[in-house]
């Protein structure tokens, strides 16, 4: 039977490295398979985060050959036959041991969100074109691999001053919610670091869930900021009180 080679990080925040272990190749196997076979199999303690194993959970998120990736939803036969696959933890947030990371900063930045806030005697109920927008945000399954990619957090660790692209699809499902009436965007601008976006898509790219994160969260809240900040019309009026 045809084996594979794969190369994962084993290790906590003290440091780690690389080990090899070979795995046989079955029809259809994902990485998770393999790394669940090297636990069974050879390395009991091997530490991986996982749950349903249908790319619905968030939890298996890691790193094979540099690129974030559901590992469930990774197929062995995607990278060449022979050659070692690297599996790795997310680098963008600390290690807890071999492919586990601490991901709780993302629910401690959510947490600085204003929350839904509907306007008062809302009528509960709306047109499906009314919600067509934001429901593609609802489809987010925390697996923060938009963070992990995002080079903002990932290279320069502005992880203070920027919420990174996961947090700026839950402000834009707020914000174009149709009955929410709540104004987060001197915050957004102010203390969410939003400019530190270059609009470089990375974050779309690796979302499993196809959430196109750039173009219709990200450039949305920009052309909003934009609009209440930097257009001279909105600033005249504001000037004169009638804005
Ligand atoms: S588009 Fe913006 S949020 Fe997304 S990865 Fe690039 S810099 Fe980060
Ligand atoms: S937006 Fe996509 S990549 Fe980011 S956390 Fe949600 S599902 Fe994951
Ligand atoms: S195990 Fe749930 S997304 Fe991979």
């Amino acid at each position: 039977m045809a084996e594979a080679i794969l190369h994962v990080h084993r290790g906590d925040a003290s440091g780690g490295a690389l080990e090899e272990y070979r795995v046989p190749l079955e029809e259809g196997m994902v990485v998770l398979d393999a790394i669940h076979h090297i636990q069974g199999h050879q390395a009991p303690d091997l530490a991986v985060r996982w749950n349903c194993k249908a790319a619905k959970c968030g939890s298996c998120s890691a790193e094979v050959n540099g690129r974030p990736k559901l590992l469930c939803k990774t197929r062995m036969d995607a990278y060449p036959p022979g050659a070692p696959i690297v599996v790795q933890p997310m680098r963008t947030f600390p290690i807890v041991k071999d492919l586990v990371t601490d991901v709780k900063w993302n629910y401690e930045v959510n947490k600085r969100i204003a929350p839904f806030t509907p306007k008062k005697d809302a009528e509960w109920r709306w047109m499906q074109e009314d919600i067509d927008r934001v429901q593609e945000f609802r489809k987010c399954i925390e697996c923060f691999l938009c963070q992990d990619v995002c080079h903002v957090l990932r290279d320069h660790r502005l992880h203070e001053r920027f919420i990174g692209p996961r947090v700026l699809v839950h402000v834009a499902a707020l914000e174009m919610h149709p009955l929410d009436v709540a104004d987060r965007l001197p915050e957004l601008r102010a203390e969410h670091g939003i400019g530190f976006c270059n609009i470089t898509k990375c974050c779309t790219t690796v979302c499993p869930e196809g959430i196109t994160i750039t173009d219709n969260a990200i450039i949305p809240l920009k052309e909003r900021l934009v609009d209440r900040f930097y257009d001279p019309i909105r600033s005249f009026m504001r000037m004169i009180g009638i804005d």
